[in-house]
């Protein structure tokens, strides 16, 4: 049932859809929770639907079960964005909405952009303007689109400003309140388990746990893991770097299935530990402990900023430029020599950042008084 329910509530429907979005929508759904006049429907597509990929998330963050589950599942970008689409049509007839509020870059968030837009219904996106200005990332031309289709854009550091500008975006659309994954990385802190905790729960050998400490990886993006030959040389390079310091691998499920495809696992040293999909707890805990973080995630570049631990990005580009400007990463992208020399700077201690501006832990309450103020306007 949608949280409040009185006839003049502004009606809401905030859409998750894959992991990255659920840090995003949890500190969302308690903002909503402590402010009067919202009616929200959280809508969940179905594109992440592992107990790994979903349901941790679902109960680790808190966050209510949904009222809806489009259970739309995986498929290519074109067959699951359409059946996104099909699927949350009647769903937005059905409901009646105010509008509909999207986070990130996901295939769920543009689907369901562009049929509310279609229809009239107000878009708000929430982590707007960031751009790598590559083409090749699915995730660039969702958040190009998105942007085009929204009311009104919420964005995590200035630079987005800019971006949007340059593409003809109104700037009284737009709106720089912070960052969500970092509100809720606040707010989950003291939940956390100590790292010592997640190694002896997953058994991973007591040396990672001894001096120097060890490292982690995490690895899914298509362009490092669909190609064998990329991924083999990729974890060639972790491999070797395993043995100044351990590295813990918690696995994608799309990048398990490539290494094991690929015949890699039989190949993997010992000190490059692969494990399942953590829980966000788990996963935070765990990365709070480590020496250094080696990644082509997004929100991960965020997070390790927001905890002062050295993030090496193996991506050739970032949409999140104030990671490097202000926190701690440097993106190197897949060069063996240039993610060794990121890696000795990391051990050596000269990666230092600071927090971005409004990294405070408050996004999601500036964003609902906004939005409350925008809707009363109306
Ligand atoms: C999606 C997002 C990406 C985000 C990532 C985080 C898009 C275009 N990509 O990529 O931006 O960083 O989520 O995880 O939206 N699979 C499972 N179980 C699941 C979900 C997926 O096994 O619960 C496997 C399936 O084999 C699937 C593959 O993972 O084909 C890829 O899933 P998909 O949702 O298409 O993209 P991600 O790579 O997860």
């Amino acid at each position: 049932m949608p949280m409040t329910t009185s006839t003049d509530a502004f009606g809401i429907v905030c859409v998750v859809g894959a992991r990255p979005n659920f840090m995003k929508i949890a500190p969302l759904m308690r903002a909503f929770a402590a402010e009067p006049g919202f009616a929200v429907t959280l809508l969940h597509t179905g594109q992440h639907y592992d107990a790994a990929m979903k349901a941790s998330f679902f109960a680790q963050l808190d966050i209510p079960e949904p009222d809806v589950d489009l259970e739309v599942g995986s498929a290519s970008h074109a067959v699951q964005t359409a059946e996104i689409m099909r699927r949350f049509e009647p769903e937005l007839d059905r409901l009646q909405t105010d509008a509909v509020l999207v986070v990130g870059d996901v295939n769920s968030t543009i689907a369901c952009a562009l049929v509310a837009a279609k229809k009239g219904v107000p878009v708000i996106h929430v982590e707007a303007g960031l751009r790598s200005y590559d083409r090749r990332m699915p995730e660039e031309i969702n958040r190009v689109l998105t942007d085009q289709l929204s009311d009104l854009l919420y964005t995590t550091e200035r630079d987005a400003r800019n971006n949007l500008e340059r593409e003809g975006i109104d700037p009284r659309r737009i709106r720089f309140v912070g960052n969500l994954m970092i509100d809720n990385l606040l707010h989950s802190r003291d939940l956390c388990p100590e790292p010592e905790a997640v190694l002896s729960a997953f058994s991973v050998p007591a040396r990672f746990a001894e001096p120097p400490g060890y490292g982690m990886v995490t690895l899914h993006r298509p362009s490092n893991v669909d190609d064998p030959q990329a991924l083999g040389a990729l974890l060639q390079t972790l491999g070797d770097l395993s043995r100044a310091l351990p590295l813990i691998f918690p696995t994608h499920p799309r990048t398990r299935a490539r290494i094991e495809a690929a015949g890699l696992d039989r190949k993997l040293r010992d000190d490059l530990l692969l494990l399942p999909p953590l829980g966000y707890l788990d996963m935070l805990g765990l990365m709070a402990g480590a020496r250094l973080v080696l990644t082509d995630s997004g929100g991960i570049q965020e997070e390790t900023t927001a905890l002062g631990i050295p993030c090496i990005t193996l991506r050739e580009s970032t949409e999140r430029p104030i990671t490097v400007s202000a926190g701690t990463n440097s993106v190197v992208g897949t060069d063996p020599a240039r993610i060794r020399s990121a890696f000795d700077a990391a051990l050596a201690g000269s990666t230092a950042g600071r927090i971005p501006e409004l990294w405070d832990g408050r996004a999601a309450g500036r964003i609902v008084a906004d939005i409350a103020r925008w809707a009363a306007g109306r």
